[in-house]
């Protein structure tokens, strides 16, 4: 009891404190000057658009030499594509106050590249103030093709983050984006901290947050449930970091697919740990698809890791391959440890490399995942082409490692 008030006082305490950093840096500071989107011509009706208001507060905020902080206040905003162009002018970091609800526009034309706003080249960015992004994706969702057809028209990502270096985005909530929430590409140092994202369980590639050739990213202290990927960790990533992560429903937390394109770049180093996955088809996954050059995905550990009802909570998969394009990307020094809770299948842990290239190193330590349904023949874990070490507690029982 003790604890849970310690950590509700905990919660409210950083809670009071994003708003009061901001607010004491008003009041101290009397150089920073604020760039309120309706004083640019923004109506807060949710009816009128409001795109080249918000622009136009970006752009003098952006150029301004000194302290500058755009605001988006309360009230309700329509508005298309955003591009908020740095680098800026004024010393890092340039803060966005987004307290409002911003509503997207719905006429997919209105978005000539893949997102629907997007920061690019900033050092220095602070994204916060308890704002929701309305991607209005209901109705897109149904011409979204991408899983058949890879000449598809992708839908914008409700914010795209290009090129930041010290980045923070904090208490956002991002509501039925039309394809992913958000993005972290070429991004350095990033901080993502207290999202509320959510989309339903059926709406197509509305992946949480996908990161891709980005270094130090840290995510922490978020809820995610949506259609697609939780948070998925793309090529050329290195040192991330997810912790107390709630996801579900969804696809849950996925290093990959990695394979897919030409010239990816290695990923590793990355750890996810005091997360909880409930209903989602997968827990944690690393998946590489054949073909491609060859790379390597290295140094992972997953960690105090709650399961509750997840289809397949524990699953590497090197795509099947014909003879002539296996899987060319190496998985190495994997740790799954402290993981448990239910399983939704009667497979909890899949461990499926690809005989050209077996993966190596990959630890299970603790592992005790039950079957949600009562008398389901539960299986022991399934693995091949693997070096694989158990130790601890292992429920389900340890595959018999084949020694191809
Ligand atoms: C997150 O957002 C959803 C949908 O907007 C809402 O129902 C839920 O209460 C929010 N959760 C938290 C923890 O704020
Ligand atoms: C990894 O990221 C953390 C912050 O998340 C940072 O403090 C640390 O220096 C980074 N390490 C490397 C090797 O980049
Ligand atoms: C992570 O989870 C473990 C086991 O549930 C717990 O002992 C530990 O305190 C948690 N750490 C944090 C930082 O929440």
């Amino acid at each position: 009891m003790a604890a849970v008030l310690l950590l509700s006082l905990v919660a409210v305490l950083s809670c009071a404190l994003d708003g009061a950093i901001l607010a004491r840096a008003a009041v101290v500071d009397p150089n920073i000057k604020v760039f309120n989107v309706l004083t640019f011509g923004a109506k807060p009706d949710g009816k009128k658009e409001s795109t080249m208001a918000f622009m136009k507060a970006w752009n003098a905020a952006c150029h301004y030499p000194g302290k500058a902080r755009m605001v988006i206040p309360y009230g309700t905003f329509l508005v298309g594509q955003v591009i908020f162009q740095g680098p800026c002018a004024g010393p890092p970091p340039m803060v966005v106050q987004f307290q409002g609800t911003v509503k997207a526009v719905t006429d997919i034309d209105a978005y000539p590249s893949p997102e629907w706003f997007m920061f690019d080249t900033i050092n220095g960015l602070l994204l916060t103030g308890g704002g929701t992004l309305d991607g209005q994706g209901g109705d897109d969702w149904k011409y979204n093709d991408c899983s058949q057809n890879n000449d598809c028209q992708l839908m914008p990502a409700n914010v795209k983050f290009n090129g930041i270096q010290n980045g923070q985005i904090r208490r956002i909530n991002s509501v039925n984006s039309k394809a992913f929430h958000f993005q972290i590409n070429k991004c350095q140092n990033f901080g993502v901290r207290r999202l509320n994202v959510s989309a339903p369980e059926t709406s197509p590639n509305t992946d949480g947050i996908h990161i891709s050739e980005s270094n130090s990213v840290r995510i922490s202290n978020t809820v995610i449930g949506t259609g697609d990927d939780c948070i998925s960790v793309g090529q050329g990533s290195t040192n991330i970091t997810i912790s107390r992560v709630r996801c579900g429903p969804g696809h849950g937390i996925s290093i990959g697919s990695l394979g897919k394109y030409p010239d990816e770049k290695d990923v590793t180093g990355v750890i996810v740990r005091n997360c909880t996955l409930t209903n989602t088809d997968n827990g944690v996954r690393i998946k590489t698809w054949p073909g491609s050059p060859p790379s390597l995905a290295k140094g992972f550990l997953f960690e105090d890791i709650i399961m509750e009802n997840v289809r397949n909570p524990i699953i590497i998969n090197q795509q099947y391959c014909a003879s002539s394009s296996c899987s060319t990307k190496e998985v190495t020094d994997v740790h799954f440890r402290d993981i448990r809770g239910t399983s939704a299948s009667k497979v909890a842990v899949n461990i499926a490399c690809s005989s050209a290239l077996p993966c190596q190193n990959i630890e299970l330590f603790n592992i005790n995942l039950q079957s949600t349904t009562p008398n389901l023949l539960f299986q022991p874990s399934t693995c091949s082409n693997v070096k694989l070490g158990f130790s601890g507690i292992q429920i389900p029982p340890p595959c018999v490692v084949s020694k191809s």
